[in-house]
């Protein structure tokens, strides 16, 4: 099946990287490829990355674990349903207003780090190896996230562990999981999976679903591109936080996810995030006279705080942190 092929608008392909050339001894090649993503953040936020170092096996058997788990009768998922004080656990979207249009999704969300938020038994305890799969899934997740952060810091002519210390430290950053489940919709026109909005946190990692298309990414002339995933590829985004800390020279791109008729979809979301009130803020090392400093300062906490409450929109949470000279 290859849906793609009778999609009505062209397909601009989001930059597909190698970045396992950055492994070679061959200087020229990589170069070359990080200033591929250095483009990439730049100018789309967006990015597709193979040779990533994780394995394909693990990554087919994290989705269909999760296909599973979404599939169990709904008393055995309800045993992990989450409080509307808590985000982890499995749900629907909280915190909007009444009467908004809700979201055609269910979701699960669960910390892996830091080990002071992790805790197994807000992890799904059916299918039987979820949890086993889940660990390993995360530790890679984790390792990718801290060699993209030191690449990002490169590219911006920064100490490679700028970004990870701005961070709060390695220890001390977040990584969680969003797992996303888009069941079938008889009528897809009426509503989305995920509607437009920019991650909040630093940086995403993407496991989609190869077989059905729904992400699309708000292109520079305001239209929304559909997203192809390469097989066993991983979709990278700059969130939020990076594009604070980086004086927006990283761009955070508005997303949202369609839905579709005749397939369910499922996507794993990985955030990578600071640590909750480490004060964000352009690095100094990034503001100067030309450029001064396009937000003011935040944290994590509190970014994270107003999302949660108002509920995903587009990117108006950003611009409020505008600083009133820009
Ligand atoms: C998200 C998201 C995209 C997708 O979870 O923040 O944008 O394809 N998901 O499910
Ligand atoms: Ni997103």
């Amino acid at each position: 099946m290859n849906i793609f092929q009778d999609w009505p608008e062209p397909i601009v392909p989001i930059p597909i990287i190698d970045i396992g050339r950055l492994c070679t001894d061959d200087i020229t090649l990589q170069t070359k490829t990080l200033d591929q993503i250095s483009k990439a953040c730049r100018e789309w936020g967006f990015f597709q990355v193979v040779n990533h170092g994780m394995s394909p096996q693990l990554m087919d058997q994290a989705k269909a674990t999760w296909r599973e788990f979404f599939h169990l009768p709904m008393e055995l998922k309800n045993m992990h349903a989450n409080s509307p004080k808590t985000y982890e656990g499995y749900g629907s979207r909280l915190g909007v207003e009444k009467g908004a249009i809700l979201d055609w999704s269910d979701y699960y969300y669960l910390h892996y780090q830091p080990s002071s938020l992790k805790d197994y038994t807000k992890w799904p305890s059916l299918p039987l190896h979820c949890r086993d799969i889940l660990e390993d899934y995360c530790k890679d997740m984790v390792k990718l996230c801290e060699n993209l952060m030191k690449i990002l810091s490169k590219n911006l002519g920064l100490q490679e562990d700028r970004l990870q210390n701005a961070f709060g430290g390695k220890e001390e950053s977040g990584g969680c999981l969003r797992v996303n489940y888009y069941p079938k919709c008889p009528q897809p026109e009426l509503t989305l999976g995920i509607s437009p909005h920019s991650d909040p946190g630093g940086l995403t990692i993407l496991l989609p679903d190869e077989q059905v298309a729904g992400l699309q990414v708000r292109g520079s002339d305001d239209s929304w591109i559909i997203v192809e995933p390469a097989p066993h590829a991983l979709i990278v985004n700059i969130g939020d936080q990076i594009q604070m800390l980086s004086n927006s020279i990283y761009k955070s791109i508005e997303h949202r996810v369609i839905v579709n008729p005749a397939f369910e979809r499922l996507s794993l979301a990985f955030f990578y995030n600071p640590k909750g009130n480490v004060p964000i803020e352009p690095l100094k090392e990034l503001v100067t006279v030309d450029s001064p400093a396009l937000y003011s300062s935040t944290t994590y906490d509190r970014y994270r705080q107003f999302i949660r409450t108002q509920g995903p929109r587009s990117k108006c949470h950003i611009d409020e942190l505008k600083s009133p000279r820009s």
